[in-house]
This record gives C-alpha cells, structure tokens and sequence, in this order.
C-alpha cells in the first residue's frame, strides 16, 4: 500500500497503512523475514546525532539484504556545500531510499520533492514518525491491543509527541498531553490529530496539569524537555518543564499497570526521576528494540 511513497509524517499514513506496518513488525519481529532488499542500497543522511535510529536503520537495510550508507552532516553539507534539491536529484541515481535526519520539515518536503526515490523522516524538528510507530506496537504487544487505550503524555508537545498523538488518534487509542503554556502541540498537528481521533473514535486532550493528564492512563509518556538543536533555550525550558517530572509519585497517580514509555536518551533527575527507566513498570529498551523490527516493515513495505 505505501509502496514507493515517501513517509515525512505519521498524517501521510491512512488508518490501514498506520495497521499494516504495526503487523508487519510484529511478523518480522518472529524471524528473520525475506532478503527483500537485496541488490537495493539506502542512504542515512544525518544532521543531528543519533545512536537508536542510525543504528537500527543500518542493522534493518543488512537484515534485508540491502547496503546500508551513513552520510554526516559535515561531509554532505546540505544546503551549504549544495542545494537540498541536488543532493536529492543526485542521492537518487545511486540509492533506492533516502532515510534523513534533520532540522526543518522543510528539508526534507524538498529533498522528497526533487528525489525519484522514497524519502524517510528519522526525526525531524517537528516529527519522529519511526518513533512513533515503535511505540504503538510496543504499547500493542504488552496492552494486547491499541484501540481504547489512553496514552498520558508529560511534557514538551515536540516531534515526538507530535507523532504519536497522530499515531494514536490513526488506531482509535486517546492521547492526553501535559504541558506548560507555550509548549502544547503546534495547532496544525492538534487539528489533524483530532480529525483522526474523530474517525477512529479516540480522544484528544491537551491540559497544564501531570496530575490531571495520568488519571486513568494506560500509558505515561515523556520525553527531553531540551530537543536537539534547542540548546540556546536550556534554562528557560527548564524552567518551564520543572514540575513536569515523570517519578513514581506520578506513576502512583496512573496505577500499577501503567507503562512508562521514554524514547530515550533520557536524562534522570530531568524529565524523567533517577531509577525510573529501570522500574518493572518502564519499557523503554522495548521500545529502543522495536525500532528496528518497525523499520524494517517501513524499508519493507515501501521498497519490497
Ligand atoms: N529515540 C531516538 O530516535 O534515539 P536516537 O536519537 O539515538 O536515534
Ligand atoms: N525530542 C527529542 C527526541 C530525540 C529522540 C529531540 O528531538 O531531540
């Protein structure tokens, strides 16, 4: 169904797309799958550091029999060295998919729009999309489902929850976000992931207060209250963010069956308490897990 396309935001995947790619992980995610990448190369263009994605997405090209090519910042130079559309004229001659990521959305609408092959988002200032699609079958492997699932999200409403409040609103699971005013979700995404929850029979909530947002939660998510490239920003988000803490005390409020959920990296005493991510309750290195078996349905669906 998304054969050839490119994936920049999680609202470029229907409803089905969003299921197809969550089933398909979790089949892959029982062998080794088929070599459907074979004779097929990949480049990874990367303007911001990255340990989980970059990795996963090598180890996923290899495991289907495709050539994985790491590409940093300094050597490509995009948009410095040359323009963003050549780099994706020229990248499609060699490479059958471009994985990117960088800053703007807007990099990568241009590189998809002057490249002949599919174009990726490995995060983005303004989505996480292969983020969020690991979370959800995260959240479908240990919930046993998504639909009426009810996912608490504290803190900075960034790419990541951008995501996946698009990403549960697709699959009928409701999203409650936390944050400070000035931080909620962009209303671009807000309005989306509210036409998406009113077909999928989900709810979108935004609210100030932690307390208010993990009463009845299934999930608690959180994430940095300082995204990459926000560094000029530090003390006045931090600021902000201090009473959005996810520790066992706000735990305690969502009950004993909740997950926490981290895209990691994390930085305890911050966003998250010291000992958290290693509580029976976390399943953060799940979710790190789960981004490659989700990738690889991506590479898989849209390149096999
Ligand atoms: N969660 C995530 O995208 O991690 P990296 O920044 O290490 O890739
Ligand atoms: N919001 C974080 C996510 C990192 C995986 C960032 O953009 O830095």
């Amino acid at each position: 169904m998304i054969k050839g396309k490119h994936l920049l935001s999680m609202a470029d995947l229907t409803f089905e797309e969003v299921w197809g790619l969550i089933q398909r992980a979790h089949d892959l995610k029982k062998g080794p799958g088929r070599p459907v990448l074979e004779g097929k190369s990949v480049a990874l263009l990367f303007e911001k550091p990255s340990l989980r994605t970059r990795v996963s997405f090598d180890v996923a090209v290899h495991q289907l029999g495709g050539h994985p090519l790491y590409l940093g910042r300094e050597e490509v130079g995009m948009g410095e060295r040359e323009p963003v559309a050549d780099v994706g004229r020229v990248l499609s001659r060699y490479v059958s998919a471009l994985v990117v990521r960088t800053f703007a959305q807007s990099t990568l609408e241009t590189l998809a729009r002057h490249s002949s092959v599919p174009v990726i988002n490995a995060l983005s200032d303004e989505e996480h999309p292969c983020q969020a699609l690991a979370d959800l079958l995260t959240i479908y492997e240990k919930k046993g489902g998504l639909e009426g699932v009810n996912i608490a999200f504290i803190g900075d409403g960034n790419n990541v929850a951008t995501s996946l409040a698009l990403g549960a609103a697709s699959v009928g699971a409701s999203f409650t976000i936390a944050s400070p005013p000035g931080y909620h979700l962009p209303p671009k995404a807000e309005e989306e992931a509210r036409r998406r929850a009113k077909r999928s029979g989900a709810t979108i909530t935004l609210v100030e207060s932690p307390q208010e947002a993990v009463r009845g939660a299934d999930v608690v998510y959180t994430d940095v209250w300082v995204s990459m490239g926000q560094g000029g920003e530090t003390e006045r988000r931090h600021k902000a963010f201090a009473l959005f803490q996810v520790n066992q005390a706000l735990m305690a409020r969502a009950g004993d069956g909740a997950l926490f959920m981290h895209p990691l990296p994390a930085h305890p005493g911050e966003e998250v308490s010291e000992g958290l991510l290693e509580h029976p309750q976390s399943v953060v290195f799940d979710q790190a897990e789960n981004r490659l078996h989700v990738q690889k349905a991506i590479l898989a669906e849209i390149l096999g």
